[in-house]
């Protein structure tokens, strides 16, 4: 680190062209997220099928087809969970060596070695003859993850011309949840193909890596990187070139400017300890700790296990991880056009509302009528499916998006990259923890699993109501004096800022804070 992000714009007079140079760049980087959905929405459907546990978790399958077994318990199998989680933790590690390789070599030989892993990863996993085959594909295509989840969104952050950031931003998510939805779609289909249907759903990541890889060697690397790695002519000629106008001189030297004083900062990450930078911090990072506890991964990774749980047959379970795949999707449409008019606090406290409602409601059915060894009738499957369906389109317009974009917005220039690594690894540890958690949870808590998420989501929903502070429509720069240093809570951290540490953040007009 620190890699730097683009200057926020606010000045009207930068050219905000949507080229279609930006256009074809960014679709090609966004594959990166249609790349990690992809892998969040195969697991699930995967480990539910039958000709997959027979080759590498026959012990999980013998279980899952004893009459007797309990309903809860009939997944609990640590490295089926591994399956799964091996991934996220690869993930953790990678975005660290990402967010170097970032800012030594670039964003885009970083997104071609992210594809480099992920092809590695899919030949793997799709050949794989044997349990440790199958996780070294996974650690392959979570290293993937790593590289791709730090580099896509800087890259795409870089070249979008500032208008159309916080747009491009949540489109980002679109794609996640798109590529979770073909994943569910493709195992719907690949169920039907034995023995060797799961061998296609996991050959099918092979697509956005392949578009991933071949068109990586076609974009431009951002102005942001050329121009920090000391290529100055290069950016300036990039930049040009993605505006479509030669009147860039604006926007340069304000890059030049930033990447000056990032190149300053020689201790991003100290710097990001002091306490005047704790208010972002802890809401940044929490933010990511706040999304996985909502529980969603629970349904994005085991929606058609889970419905199995509950009893439906095995291709009524993988339809219904297709609706709720549609679901998510589409109601991520609501944030894009929502955000910048309702607001962060609106979408995450209604949300929060929505999702307890849901969540209480999931579990209190599963509490009266699935023991440990029936099916539950159809009348409240259906009510459950429905549930599940209110759980994820809350999470969709609201904690799924935010969670990615209010840790972008929030810093200042200086600690913004090293904030937003923050970000993304917290969200790969607790993504593996509730991947590796779940089945296990499931099996010792039951029911209770969902009022464990239901209790977080009361204090996200606190969280959101006394200590988030609104940044909608706020200048990215002006954040510090307009949001922080007057916002009930967080102003004292400003406030010892004057006598204690960088006098540059505390100016003479922080005393009414
Ligand atoms: C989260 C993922 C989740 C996805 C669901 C993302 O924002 O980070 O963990 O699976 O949303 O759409």
């Amino acid at each position: 680190m620190p890699a730097v992000m683009a200057v926020e714009g606010g000045d009207p007079d930068l050219p905000a062209k949507l080229t279609k140079q930006v256009l074809i760049c960014s679709i090609i980087a966004a594959f990166g997220g249609l790349m990690f959905g992809y892998d969040i929405g195969i697991s699930g459907g995967v480990t539910s099928m039958d000709d997959f546990l027979i080759e590498f978790f026959p012990a999980v399958y013998v279980r899952k087809h004893k009459a007797k077994e309990n309903n809860y318990c009939k997944y609990d199998n640590e490295l089926l969970q591994l399956f799964t989680s091996s991934l996220y933790l690869a993930a953790v590690v990678c975005s660290f060596f990402a967010s170097k390789s970032c800012k030594k070599f670039g964003r885009k030989p970083t997104m071609q070695l992210a594809s480099l892993f992920f092809f590695t990863g899919v030949v793997l996993n799709t050949a794989a003859l044997n349990l440790p085959m199958l996780i070294v594909g996974r650690l392959c295509l979570g290293a993937g993850v790593g590289f791709g989840n730090q580099a896509v969104p800087l890259f795409i952050s870089e070249i979008a011309p500032p208008k159309y950031r916080g747009g491009l931003n949540v489109c980002f998510q679109m794609l996640i949840t798109v590529g979770i939805l073909c994943a569910n779609l493709v195992n719907y289909g690949t169920s039907r193909l034995h023995p060797w249907g799961w061998r296609v759903s996991l050959g099918g990541a092979g697509f956005p890596a392949l578009f991933l890889g071949l068109g990586s060697l076609l974009i431009d690397e951002t102005p942001t990187s050329l121009i920090e790695r000391g290529h100055k002519e290069k950016g300036l000629e990039t930049l040009k070139k993605i505006r479509g106008v030669d009147n860039v001189d604006k926007e340069y030297q304000e890059i030049v400017r930033a990447t000056q004083l990032a190149a300053k900062m020689k201790h991003p990450f100290r710097n990001l300890m002091k306490r005047s930078s704790r208010p972002q911090l802890v809401c940044g990072t929490i933010l990511q700790v706040f999304q996985q506890f909502t529980g969603i991964n629970v349904i994005m990774f085991y929606a058609p296990v889970l419905f199995q749980t509950m009893g439906f047959g095995a291709d009524a379970s993988l339809l219904s991880a297709v609706i709720t795949g549609s679901v998510n999707s589409l109601a991520t449409l609501v944030a894009i056009f929502g955000v910048d008019k309702l607001g962060r606090r609106f979408l995450l406290i209604q949300a929060a509302v929505q999702m307890l409602i849901s969540q209480c409601i999931t579990g209190g059915i599963l509490l009266m009528h699935l023991k440990t060894s029936n099916s539950i009738s159809k009348h409240y499957a259906y009510i459950l499916v429905i549930m599940i369906c209110v759980f994820v389109s809350g999470f969709a317009w609201s904690w799924g998006p935010l969670g990615w974009l209010i840790p972008s917005e929030i810093y200042p220039l200086e600690t913004r990259p090293a904030g937003f690594f923050f970000a993304v690894s917290t969200n790969m540890i607790f993504t593996f923890l509730i991947a590796q958690a779940f089945l296990t949870m499931l099996c010792h808590m039951r029911s209770g699993t969902f009022f464990f998420f239901s209790v977080w989501i009361v204090i996200m929903g606190l969280f959101a109501i006394f200590l988030l502070p609104e940044t909608k429509g706020i200048p990215i720069d002006e954040m510090n004096e307009r949001v922080w240093k007057k916002h009930w809570f967080w102003k004292r951290y400003y406030v010892d800022v004057c006598v204690e540490e960088d006098q540059e953040v505390a100016k003479p007009t922080d005393e009414k804070a």
